[in-house]
Formats: C-alpha cells, structure tokens, sequence
C-alpha cells in the first residue's frame, strides 16, 4: 500500500486544546506529580510491597504489567522522535510536554514490577509473547514523521485505549488488592486525555486544511487496528476489545473516518 506524507499547509490551523505554554505545563507537572506522590503515600506497606496479593493474581499480572510498561516505555520513544521532527513550533510543544508526562507513567510501572519483585528478564518476553500490543508500538517506533506517529499512536492507539479502559484497568486492579496499579491508571489517564484532545485537534485541522487527507489518515487507522487485532484473538479479551473499538469510533466517526474493516 503505498505511504503518503500529509502536512498542515496552514498550521495556525493547530491550536493546543489545553492551551499550555511552559509555564503552565510545569506548574501542571508539579501538581500531578504531589497529587501522585500524595495518593501513594497512602498505601499500606502491605500492598505496597504485593503481598496483599493471590500468588495467582501476581502470575497473571505480569502480562498486564508489561503491556503497561512497554508501552509507556514506547512512547516515551516514539513522541521524541515525533518533537524532533515536528513541522511546526505549537505541534513540537504538544510533544515535548507528553514526552514529559511518558517518562513519569514509564518510572511509576517500573515500579510495580520492582515492587511485585518481578526480575527484569521476565519483563520482555512478557511483552513479545503473541496476543500483547507489541507488534503495534514496534511500528510505530519504526516511524520518523511526526504527523503519522501522533495519527496512529496517539489519535488510533490513546484514541482508543481511552478513559474508559483505564478506569476499568483500575478498578479491577483496587478490587484484587493491587492498589498501586489502580493509583498509577488513574494517574496516567488525566494526562492521557490531554493527549488524545491535542491529536483530536490535529486530526481535524489536517482534514479542514485538505479534505483528501482524510484517505491517508484513514488508511493509517486501518493499519493501527489490524495491528491490534491480535489482542483480541480467542476471544479471551472481546469485551476489552469492544470497548477499546467503541472509545476510538466514538472520537474518529464524527471526523468522518469508516470503521475499519478487520481481518480477525
Ligand atoms: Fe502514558
Ligand atoms: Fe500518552
């Protein structure tokens, strides 16, 4: 299929939905990082070391664990090479100020694999096995134009994985006595939702700018959602799967995108 490059020809088009200059990103940092710092500190030891946990919960979790990690770890990656190529001033602040909040939701996953005792050889392989979401965000790092990272990665992917994931992400973390994992996915999702709305505002822009970018951003949705598939497959995961459809189609429809038509 052949790959197209878009640019926003007119990029006053773009404006940074949080409206944020360094000032404020920083004084916002701060707060969320107290906030964070406040809210974990509230942990009892016990939980905060996981022997609050089944030995079973912590077996399974491990999966989960790295598909939170590496992704984090991934788009801390991704969205500085996405600054280092932005094609426009407004557009590389976005990706600097994310590139901040990535690293901070890396440093909280590492450690609860830390904390669960984990060793680091297992993280990997946790992560290449098949049915986790890393064939997506290895092509991603794969990519060097910024417009197409922040399309897929964080309109598709962030788009998709959304508000609602995460909350369920969290309660049935509270639920099995990991309170760290609950306090870092609620964490995450404040600045995740500000993500989302900067590509939002991206997305629209390049289609008022030109509606023929709509093909090419289309076609760059479809090639997201395949590589997602594999999350789904046998079914253990349809539920998670219909939600994370459902959170993308309700942003990207309205913009005039088609769902994706999927090679299950
Ligand atoms: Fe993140
Ligand atoms: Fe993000």
């Amino acid at each position: 299929m052949a790959r197209r490059q878009i640019t926003l020809r007119d990029p006053s088009r773009f404006k940074d939905p949080a409206d944020l200059t360094w000032e404020r990103y920083i004084a916002l940092q701060a707060r969320e990082r107290e906030r964070y710092l406040a809210e974990r500190a509230a942990i009892p030891a016990e939980a905060l070391a996981y022997r609050s946990v089944s030995p079973r919960y912590l077996e399974r979790a491990v999966e989960q664990f790295a598909n939170n990690f590496f992704p984090e770890e991934s788009a801390t990656r991704y969205v500085a090479t996405a600054a280092a190529h932005a094609p426009f001033e407004e557009l590389k602040c976005c990706c600097l100020f994310q590139l901040a909040d990535e690293q901070r939701h890396m440093e909280m996953d590492r450690d609860v694999f830390e904390r669960a005792g984990i060793p680091e050889r297992d993280w990997l392989p946790a992560w290449e096995q098949p049915g986790t979401t890393c064939r997506f965000f290895r092509h991603v790092l794969e990519l060097d134009d910024t417009i197409e990272i922040l399309v897929k990665a964080n309109f598709v992917a962030e788009g998709a994985a959304g508000p609602a994931t995460f909350a369920v992400l969290a309660d049935g973390a509270e639920e099995r006595g990991d309170l760290l994992s609950a306090v870092n996915h609620r964490a995450r999702v404040r600045d995740e939702t500000r993500h989302i709305s900067y590509a939002r505002a991206l997305v629209k822009a390049l289609i008022d700018d030109d509606p023929s970018n709509l093909d090419v951003i289309q076609q760059w949705q479809d090639e997201s959602l395949q590589l997602f598939v594999e999350v789904a497959k046998g079914g253990a995961r349809r539920a998670w799967w219909e939600g994370f459809l459902a959170s993308y189609y309700k942003i990207a429809l309205p913009l005039g995108l088609r769902p994706t038509a999927l090679a299950v």
